[in-house]
């Protein structure tokens, strides 16, 4: 009996979340994290009472083995789950990497419909049957928690994929996972796909079975609801709706559907969900994948009512416009904290407060910066901390440091940068002109370290509070060949926070050359 299986027993009415951010989504393009930002999503996840957490695929590279075998070793209350595919190397990779873990799942899979069978694997379905009953067999040996997913569920045939799901329970799978791969499927179709499983695999009173829908329709959460409704009691989803292509179905959509209509979806999650709004705003911060502000849940607009008509309703009673409230996903006022005045001591203790114990060092750079700042801005509010102690904590350690930046901009040119970093311990000065200050910026940075091969993929700005002093967090991503790496920086001045943003992503490409694998399975990487 797996865990899941006996909350499921315990409970019928009981849906498990199984959080697929590490993986479906940390696969997807520009949404790569280094080890320590997977373990700080991993410890976020594990705090928002996810059930499962599908932390990585480890036979991929060193560093996602790495990964996933670091988050087995910290995460105290999920389930931590290792992506395979149905050979005995991945299956191995993954049993080792979840070793630590007090509860640990292999999931397993391979494609089924005819369109992957025949161009993708260039198998017979007979093989592939065969490879479903050896892969969970041989996963079984590690643990005893085992998925098994029909890859590209929704275009196999019933009859052949009712016996795969067979034979995978007969082998020992305990989650049989019904993918939408490739987005294609509309609700009431994928609710009688999941209720057929349900009448014609004789065994599956022996396994959960669960929704994985991708959104290219948009309608991945649409989907999975309808196979809850259906008998599905897992559904696999992303925060904020990360993941291949159009993204996964979104958890936070998914979770707060069943909590606000319980009286036509009468399902539980374990999801504490006054920690949405957290997880959600740090993984972005992370990946530099904002959210849209329309977004349900977590969009910067979806708790904010502009129109008189509405406003008019809302002050009479919340409830005219609002099905949900702010605060049931975390949303509170960022609270005004510091003042100008503020001593070292209160700024330790509100650190402490948030949950930030810093070194001597960091604590003392960032409180250097909290007057600088407390200088040029009159309130100081806690998300201000927040960018400011995020952004000196990512740069403890680095092997370029940002010192100072002087800027000459402005109709008459040239514009200019003269910006000075220690680099492993050496102060190097460097004075650049470039097309705007940006480009000035980043061409110093690229001076003192040349990096032609690095491409700048995306240099976003926003504000990290209300007010023309706001401070701006800015996120720089570099790609290099097959590697994407995002960097942050948060200064009151945009172009400050931009030359910290773009050394912090230079410092993560130089670290991802030196760690990764250069026998990296790329076909693997995209399951
Ligand atoms: O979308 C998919 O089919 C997957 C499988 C690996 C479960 O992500
Ligand atoms: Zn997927």
């Amino acid at each position: 009996m797996t865990r899941a299986f006996d909350k499921v027993q315990k409970d019928p009415n009981r849906v498990i979340i199984f959080d697929t951010t590490l993986r479906d989504g940390e696969q997807s393009p520009g949404c790569s994290m280094n080890l320590e930002e997977k373990l700080k999503m991993a410890q976020l996840l594990d705090e928002l009472g996810v059930d499962v957490i599908e932390a990585g695929f480890p036979v991929a590279s060193e560093g996602d083995f790495e990964a996933v075998n670091e988050i087995a070793k910290m995460v105290k209350h999920a389930t931590v789950c290792g992506l395979a595919r149905a050979k005995h190397a991945d299956i191995e990779a993954a049993g080792n990497a979840i070793k630590p873990a007090e509860s640990r799942r292999i999931h397993t899979f391979i494609s089924t419909s005819p369109l992957h069978m025949k161009h993708k694997l260039n198998m017979e379905p007979d093989a592939v049957l065969e490879a479903v009953t050896d892969s969970v067999t041989f996963a079984r040996t590690f643990t005893d928690d085992v998925e098994w997913s029909a890859e590209d569920a929704s275009r196999t045939e019933d009859d052949f994929l009712c016996r795969c799901i067979e034979a995978a329970i007969k082998a020992g799978a305990r989650t049989i996972n019904i993918p939408d791969t490739v987005g294609y499927a509309v609700p009431a179709e994928y609710g009688a796909k999941i209720a057929m499983i349900f009448d014609r695999v004789p065994n599956i009173d022996q396994a959960l079975v669960s929704t994985h829908c991708h959104n290219d329709l948009g309608l991945a959460v649409a989907n999975s609801l309808a196979g809850v409704q259906n008998g599905a009691r897992q559904v696999e989803c992303t925060i904020n709706g990360i993941g291949e292509r159009a993204g996964n179905a979104a958890l936070e959509e998914i979770v707060m559907t069943l909590r606000t209509r319980s009286d036509s979806l009468p399902y539980e999650t374990n999801i504490e969900t006054t920690k949405i709004t957290k997880t959600s705003k740090t993984l972005s911060t992370i990946t530099g994948f904002g959210v849209q502000p329309n977004k349900a849940i977590v969009g910067a607009n979806a708790f904010a009512h502009a129109s008189g008509i509405h406003q008019d309703g809302m002050l009479k009673n919340t409830q005219t416009y609002e099905i949900m409230t702010p605060e049931s996903v975390g949303l509170t006022e960022s609270k005004l904290v510091m003042a100008k005045h503020s001593g070292r001591a209160a700024f330790k203790s509100k650190l402490l407060e948030m949950g930030y114990n810093l070194g001597d060092n960091a604590f003392q750079d960032a409180f250097t910066r909290f007057k600088k700042l407390a200088d040029k801005k009159k309130e100081i509010f806690e998300d201000d901390l927040i960018a400011l102690i995020e952004d000196e904590v990512i740069r403890e350690n680095e092997h370029m440091r940002f010192l100072s930046l002087q800027i000459t901009a402005g109709t008459e040119g040239p514009q200019t940068a003269d910006l000075c970093v220690m680099v492993d311990g050496e102060k190097k000065c460097v004075k650049v002109e470039g097309n705007g200050p940006v480009d000035a910026i980043f061409k110093a940075i690229r001076e003192i370290e040349p990096h032609s091969e690095a491409r700048l993929q995306l240099y976003q700005v926003h504000a990290v509070t209300g007010g023309t002093d706001a401070q701006a967090e800015v996120t720089v991503r570099l790609s290099e060949g097959d590697k994407f790496v995002n960097g942050q920086g948060a200064d009151a001045d945009t172009l400050v926070a931009s030359a910290r943003a773009y050394i912090h992503a230079l410092n993560k490409l130089v670290r991802k050359r030196s760690s990764q694998n250069p026998q990296r399975m790329q076909e693997a990487a995209t399951p």
